[in-house]
């Protein structure tokens, strides 16, 4: 298994005020990508940020920007995304009429593309378009809203995609990325690691870990999530 773990803090649960000062933060406190969710109160009942705040954040950072659409329908929007300077970029199957287009389009407009699956969303989905997959999401909540439970079924399912993507590797050489997203936590990510996932999206574990006086303590929360990482 890939010992090269990457954490994307989701700036869903960041301080929208100081947005920049956020994404600067959590980098320098050792995360690898931000995690931007975009949500459109249509496709999922919330409505949150679009191209121009992820234009806006992208000089704050050389970091790779991990863009989470959670929108129906897609094509119009990636690239725009792409245009402000998203790195990947996600869209949930059931978001698109087309799937492989979709795909196709997203590595047209420069950037790298994968599926997001939701906790009821066959994985059947990748299996004719594996070789337009830069990376997988499963998603381990509904997605929505931050600061909810991870779903424990995700650890098999996980375990059904780590299957495909090494043996889609073994028969190409090529990487797929394996990404969860929801309720993952200092206690519960070395399980998810063993599970198969290489990518962990984490929001409410990292901006909801407060303050210490003046200063964040992000560092301190994702030190925790890379030691317990170091376990796996
Ligand atoms: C949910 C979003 C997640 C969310 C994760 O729809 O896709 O990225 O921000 O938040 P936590 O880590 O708090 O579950
Ligand atoms: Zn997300």
């Amino acid at each position: 298994m890939s010992k090269d773990f990457r954490i994307a803090p989701s700036i869903l649960s960041a301080n929208f005020a100081r947005l920049g000062e956020e994404v600067a933060n959590v980098i320098a406190s050792g995360a690898n990508w931000i995690h931007f969710d975009v949500m459109d109160n249509h496709y999922v009942p919330n409505l949150t940020i679009g191209p121009l705040v992820c234009e806006a954040i992208r000089p704050v950072t050389t970091a790779v920007i991990d863009v989470h659409l959670m929108v129906k329908p897609v094509d119009r929007i990636i690239p725009d995304f792409a245009k402000a300077g998203a790195n990947v970029i996600t869209f949930h199957p059931e978001g698109s009429e087309h799937i492989d287009r979709s795909l196709a389009l997203i590595r047209e407009s420069g950037c790298k593309a994968g599926l997001v699956f939701n906790p009821a969303t066959p994985l059947d989905y990748m299996d004719y378009v594996m070789d337009k997959l830069d990376i997988v999401l499963l998603m381990s909540v509904n997605p929505g809203f931050g600061g909810q439970k991870f779903i424990p079924a995700t650890l098999d399912k996980l375990r059904d995609a780590r299957r495909r993507i090494d043996a889609w590797r073994d028969k190409t050489g090529r990487e797929i990325l394996l990404e969860v997203d929801g309720g993952v936590k200092i206690d519960n990510i070395a399980e998810i690691a063993r599970a198969g996932a290489d990518t962990f999206v984490a929001g409410s574990a990292v901006f909801g870990a407060g303050r210490d006086g003046d200063h964040h303590v992000y560092d301190t929360v994702i030190e925790a999530l890379r030691a317990e990482l170091q376990k796996v």
